[in-house]
């Protein structure tokens, strides 16, 4: 017995208005279950194949099978047909301006003391000396007393070093560096110690903090006209221009004789200017022979050897470069400030 055809056409009639008539993938899910569902019209249909003989079976189930199929494709037409919609929905709604300017994404580079460290080390690396670090927390032994500085020295005032103990301390400068390394290297030497220091200063030409590069030089045959010499072509190289300078007689207590540099003042060319307080001369480094008590010191025979020795500022190279008339600024962290040199 095969089933009323009429009735299957019906069914399949109905079901495929209602999947023309479903609007959204939600309301076309609902048509699935109402036809495949556990009680959907083509389930029900097909429990009624139980009862049927093996026969009749066949015609039937070949008739469902025929309605099943066809409904089945009209739900996988339908369902794409309402993909697509919702897809153009979204793009519409979602709608991206491509005239809209990119973000800008800000690349990084080094800070203008760091940059100005690396081009006074470089200059001296070329030379031949060797690039040493110190502790930035001292002892007052490498800080002072070894470097000749006596117990009633003002340097060691409170108002000038800042203590952790009576001890220890926040280093002054980077010379306790040439004592570590005399200690530790055989004569000669030739070392260049760079590094952060620490006083009680605050002005326009002070922080608490700042950059020394310190070099030491100690050989058989050691004289002021070389430290004069390299100091010379030093200043020239990193100003990139043969520089005037004068070597004006000073005193520290670890060099004999002591001198302190200055460089005609690279704004006015010597003019005077709000720089060089109008005095055409801007002071660069202290520097010196190195004292024989400091040479014994570090463990190094003065009978034998001579050295010299230099510190500078990075700070004042850093300021001279970029003409930043105030230290401060360096240290302010004003990306407009510190982004002008990027390129540099
Ligand atoms: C010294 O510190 C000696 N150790 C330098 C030296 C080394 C002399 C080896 C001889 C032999 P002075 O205190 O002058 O010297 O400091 C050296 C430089 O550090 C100064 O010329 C100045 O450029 C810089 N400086 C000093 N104090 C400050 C500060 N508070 N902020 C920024 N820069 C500073
Ligand atoms: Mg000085």
């Amino acid at each position: 017995m095969a089933l009323d055809q009429a009735e299957l056409n019906k069914i399949l009639a109905s079901g495929q208005k209602a999947i023309q008539d479903a609007s959204s993938l939600a309301l076309l899910n609902d048509c699935r279950v109402a036809y495949f569902g556990k009680k959907g019209h083509i389930t029900d249909l097909m429990k009624q194949l139980g009862s049927l003989s093996p026969d009749q079976k066949k015609i039937a189930g070949k008739q469902i099978n025929d309605i099943k199929q066809a409904l089945e494709q009209s739900l996988q037409d339908k369902k794409i047909i309402l993909e697509q919609s919702a897809g153009d929905a979204a793009l519409k709604n979602n709608y991206i301006d491509i005239t809209l300017p990119g973000r800008q994404s800000s690349v990084g580079s080094l800070h203008p003391i760091t940059h100005t460290k690396n081009k006074i080390c470089e200059i001296f690396r070329k030379l031949g000396f060797a690039v040493a670090e110190g502790p930035e927390i001292e002892n007052e032994f490498y800080n002072f007393e070894a470097l000749n500085i006596g117990p009633n020295h003002p340097a060691r005032a409170m108002q000038d070093t800042f203590y952790f103990t009576n001890q220890l301390l926040l280093r002054t400068h980077t010379s306790p560096v040439q004592i570590r390394y005399m200690q530790e290297h055989p004569a000669p030497i030739k070392m260049l110690a760079p590094g952060r220091v620490y006083r009680c200063d605050f002005d326009v030409t002070h922080t608490p903090m700042f950059h020394q590069v310190e070099g030491l030089l100690v050989d058989k045959t050691c004289t002021f006209s070389d430290l004069k010499y390299i100091i010379n072509l030093f200043l020239s190289h990193f100003f990139e221009k043969d520089i005037p300078t004068r070597f004006r007689a000073s005193y520290f207590p670890f060099t004999e004789p002591s001198a302190e540099v200055d460089i005609q003042c690279v704004q006015c060319q010597g003019a005077g200017c709000r720089i060089c307080k109008q005095t055409g001369w801007l002071e660069v480094m202290g520097c010196g022979m190195v004292h024989p008590k400091v040479l014994e010191n570090g463990g190094i025979n003065p009978e034998e050897y001579t050295g010299y020795a230099f510190g500078m500022g990075v700070e004042r190279f850093a300021m001279l470069s970029y003409s930043v008339d105030d230290i401060r600024a360096f240290y302010e962290n004003d990306v407009r400030l510190l982004k002008q040199f990027s390129g540099v």
